[in-house]
């Protein structure tokens, strides 16, 4: 479904990926991994159309989109939740949320299924993004991305930083939005437990580059050892 063929990305002068290739199936779940960084926020960015300068191809089901603005990827069907979580503080949860349906392809407001998923949002609809916990703002960004009906979600280290009781959580809703709903995941993870336990494929960064990448059951100890050990 999605398709990076030689991928170089770009801050300025300064290249930030080299000759990325990948490839995610419909309904898979690829893992990120690598040390800090290596290029996995970049490679996110690269997807989205943030990034300065990105060379080489970016297909989407088929479809060349590496011509394509931010906003129409969104409409594609790509959705994103960035490193940090990116919620709008004076924005009220309800406010969050209905920013994300702007980039649904069929708006349909604020869908109840999202809502169950994260059933504490719902509590705290009309308080500010800014007074929620951690881990809260990232249930809130989750569901603000899946309120934009993506067919591929992009998850930035989503328990980064976050109690582990909200953690496990997290962690449940991922697998079921991949299992139960079929939407290709690409996450991001330093928690080589969640995406051993999530994964179908995992790819390891290393300045910039992919350094090995295969099924999940491929992913050995010692290659953890020699690609995430600091
Ligand atoms: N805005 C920027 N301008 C210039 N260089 C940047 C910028 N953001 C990141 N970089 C550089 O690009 C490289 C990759 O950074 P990136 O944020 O993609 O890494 P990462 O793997 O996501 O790291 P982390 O695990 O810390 O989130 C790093 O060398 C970083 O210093
Ligand atoms: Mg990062």
């Amino acid at each position: 479904m999605l398709e990076l063929t030689d991928i170089d990305a770009f801050y300025g002068n300064s290249r930030a990926l080299q000759n990325v290739n990948l490839t995610v199936g419909a309904g898979e779940f690829l893992s990120i991994l690598g040390r800090n960084g290596v290029g996995k926020t970049t490679l996110m960015r690269s997807i989205l159309g943030l990034m300065d300068r990105v060379t080489g191809r970016l297909t989407l089901d088929g479809t060349d989109i590496s011509k394509l603005r931010t906003y129409q990827r969104a409409k594609a069907g790509i959705a994103y939740v960035p490193q940090g979580r990116g919620i709008l503080p004076r924005f009220t949860v309800r406010e969050n949320l209905t920013l994300g349906t702007f980039a649904a392809r069929d708006p349909n407001g604020i869908e109840d299924w999202v809502i169950e998923l994260f059933p504490v949002l719902k509590e705290f609809f009309n308080r500010h993004g800014g007074n929620l916990s951690g881990g809260q703002q990232q249930q809130l960004a989750i569901a603000r991305a899946l309120l934009a009906q993506p067919k591929l979600i992009l998850l930035d280290e989503p328990t980064e930083g976050i109690q582990p009781n909200i953690v496990e959580q997290i962690e449940a809703v991922i697998v079921r939005l991949n299992r139960e709903r079929g939407i290709t995941v690409i996450l991001v993870e330093q928690n080589v437990a969640f995406a051993r336990r999530a994964s179908d494929r995992f790819a390891f960064l290393e300045k910039g580059r992919v350094v090995a990448k295969g099924a999940i059951g491929e992913l050995s100890d010692e290659l953890i050892q020699r690609h995430m050990a600091v």
